[in-house]
Parts: structure tokens; sequence; C-alpha cells
């Protein structure tokens, strides 16, 4: 076991604040990596504060953080993929049973058993893991992705979840040419939305809430805008969506977003807002919709659409801070003042 410093909340009132965390010496098929960045997901502050106690209650002291993207320092004896110097990622998940149906057909992120980046049983030191707002992490191989060498690491960083989180849901449900989509919410996963769903070939329509970011969606490859408290500019995509990707961290209507879709379009959740959302059964029936829920991606698919990014060098659009602005940046998160992911630069927690 060795030291690293790292940012911890220890109750679901507190800031986030400097601390030291024990990590594993790396074991025959474990990287250790030293982090660069880290991004900040909603799902690090929902957690932080507890909001998700119902499914995950968070375990404290909490180290968020599962978006990373560092530098290799150490590897296993049986390590074979990686080599110390390489750029490498880590995501939400750090282990599974690797043995379930879910792990078999490479759905890692449906495995009963996975263990989580942050606030899951740690299997080697006991206790809940700890995330990427520190300064390395230790994880098994088979968990550990490739960064393509073009991408920029502090854009790249949001990939991980923000990237995997749209990427696999469009691909599913089969975003190409000639697809009209929605995508609602620009936010670190929105932004995402939109622009891969431009990277796929589709039509894009972004729906925001925040009338400052219109002109930024058409810019990130959105075809049209629209701001979703206006109800005339609504209704005039009434019954024209193929698909739509719900990113949305907070209560909302979601029925007038199902009432976008055209005959059998589907809708799918991937934001998690604290409480359950009222679906209208007429929006789902009028026109044989279908809404369903997507998770992350499977580790498999995950470096698919990292390779794919490298391919479109497509990274996040980010706002680098220090780690010692991260309870500012929660605050602004909550009130989604962010363009459009923070990334933290964790040169700035080695210094410390
Ligand atoms: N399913 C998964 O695997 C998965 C993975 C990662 C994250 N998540 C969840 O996805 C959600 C989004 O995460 P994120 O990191 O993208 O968050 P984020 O950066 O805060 O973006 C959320 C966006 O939702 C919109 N929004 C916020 N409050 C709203 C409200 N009251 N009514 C309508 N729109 C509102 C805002 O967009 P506008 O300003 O454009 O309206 C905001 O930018 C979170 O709940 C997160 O936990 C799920
Ligand atoms: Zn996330
Ligand atoms: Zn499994």
């Amino acid at each position: 076991m060795y030291n690293a410093k790292a940012y911890s909340a220890a109750s679901a009132t507190s800031p986030l604040a400097s601390t030291t965390i024990a990590r594993r010496d790396p074991t025959e098929r474990d990287v250790q990596i030293e982090i660069l960045f880290c991004g900040i997901c909603h799902s690090d502050l929902h957690q932080v504060r507890n909001e998700w106690s119902g499914v995950m209650p968070t375990v404290y002291p909490i180290v968020p953080g599962h978006e990373i993207v560092g530098r290799v320092t150490r590897v296993g004896s049986a390590v074979n993929r990686y080599k110390p110097g390489d750029l490498a990622a880590v995501g939400c998940l750090v282990d599974s049973d690797r043995t379930c149906p879910q792990c078999e057909a490479g759905l890692e992120q449906f495995c009963p058993n996975q263990t989580l980046t942050f606030n899951s049983p740690d299997k080697h030191l006991g206790g809940v893991t700890y995330g990427g707002y520190s300064e390395s992490i230790v994880v098994d191989e088979r968990f550990v992705l490739r960064v393509p060498s073009n991408l920029d690491p502090a854009g790249a960083a949001p990939l991980l979840c923000a990237g995997i989180t749209t990427y696999s849901p469009m691909r599913h449900w089969g975003v190409t040419k000639g697809k009209r989509v929605g995508v609602v919410g620009l936010g670190g996963l929105g932004h995402m939305g939109v622009k891969l769903a431009h990277a796929f070939g589709a039509h894009v329509a972004a729906f925001t809430t925040s009338p400052g970011k219109k002109e930024d969606a058409l810019h990130l490859g959105a075809d049209e805008a629209v701001v979703s408290r206006n109800n005339d500019e609504m209704q005039k995509h009434a019954g024209s969506l193929d698909f739509i990707l719900d990113t949305v961290s907070a209560e909302h209507d979601i029925n007038a977003y199902i009432n976008l879709l055209r005959r059998d379009g589907n809708i799918t959740l991937v934001g998690a807002p604290e409480k359950p959302l009222g679906v209208s059964s007429f929006a789902l029936i009028m026109g044989r919709r279908s809404l369903s829920g997507s998770n992350i991606g499977g580790i498999a698919e995950t470096q698919k659409m990292l390779d794919f990014c490298g391919a479109h060098n497509i990274i996040a659009d980010v706002e680098v801070i220090p780690i010692q602005k991260v309870n500012e940046a929660y605050e602004r998160l909550t009130k989604s003042d962010v363009k459009y992911r923070f990334s933290i630069d964790m040169a700035s927690l080695r210094s410390e």
C-alpha cells in the first residue's frame, strides 16, 4: 500500500477537501496511473450530496471522479497491454465478475457484481473504492483504456463517462445518417451527445433551457437548437424525431419530449434525477413510442468510442480548473453554468 493525495467529502453537506488515501501496490495484472486530468460529472455531485440514497447510498468519506486520463507509471508482472509512459484512461468501472452473462456479452455496465470506480466495495483494501480526484489510481489492466495520441488529455477525460454514456445508446438505437435525433440538456453529456450524433451523420436538434447555449449548440454540431421553455418552438417539432436522448439531471416534464417522437420512436433516459419522473401513458400509447434507459457502456465499447473520437478528432469542450476550485465548480454545475465540462488539472493537487 502507498499513500496518495486526494479530495474527499466527509458528509452530504461538507465541501470537498484535501486528504490522503491508501492505494494498493500494483498486483500482477494491475496498472498504476498518475492522473493528469479528471472530468467532473454530475453523477459525482449527485453522489457527494447523497442524492441517490435510495439506490446507491453514499459511503463517506467519498472520493469521486470517473473521467480519468493519466500516464502509466508502474505495471504488474503479468501486464502486457500497457507499459510505463503510456497515456491511459479509466472510466466508471474498475472491475466486474467477468463470468456472468452480461460480462460475457461485453456489457460489464450491467454486471450485478461490478466494481464502480468510486463508492463500490473495494475487493483489495476493504472499505469502498476511491475515484479520480486523486493523484494516482491502480486498476486491473482489463479495465484500463487506450487514449488516441491525437486527443488533448484534458478534453479526452470526459469521454470516459459523458462520451460513452451518449455513444452507447445512440449506437444501440441506430442513430445514423438520415435519422432525426433530439438531445435534451446541453451539459457534459448533452454536448457530447450533440457532437457524436452529428459525427454519426444524423440530423440533430438540441433542446436547452438556457437561451445562452442556443448559438453554441449549432457550433457543437446541432442542425437546430430549441429553447424548451418556448412552447411554440417545441410544437414545431411534434411527432418528428426518431430518437431522443434525455440527459437532464433534474426534475422536468418528459412528456413534452415524448410528444416530439414520431411513430415507434424511442426516448432514452441517461439523466438520473433524484426524484421519479411522471410519464403520461397517453404520450407513449399514441404512436407506439417507447421509453428506455441506458447505463454508460461496456469496456470494449468504451474503447471503440475512444477510437472513434480519435478518428474524428472529437473531445469535450472543457473548462480546466485547479482542484482547489472544485467546490465552486459544483455550485456552478447545479446552475448549469459550465461550457461544457469541468476538467480538473491534477498538477494542482500534486503541488499542494
Ligand atoms: N446513465 C448513465 O450512465 C449516466 C452517466 C453519467 C451521468 N448520468 C447522469 O446524467 C445527468 C446529466 O449529467 P451531466 O454530467 O451531463 O450533467 P450537467 O453537465 O449538469 O448537464 C445537465 C443539463 O441538464 C439541463 N438541466 C439541468 N437542470 C434542469 C432542469 N431543472 N430542467 C431542465 N433541464 C435541466 C441543463 O441543460 P440546459 O442548460 O441545456 O437546459 C444541464 O446543463 C446526471 O443526472 C448524471 O448523474 C448518467
Ligand atoms: Zn459520469
Ligand atoms: Zn458480470
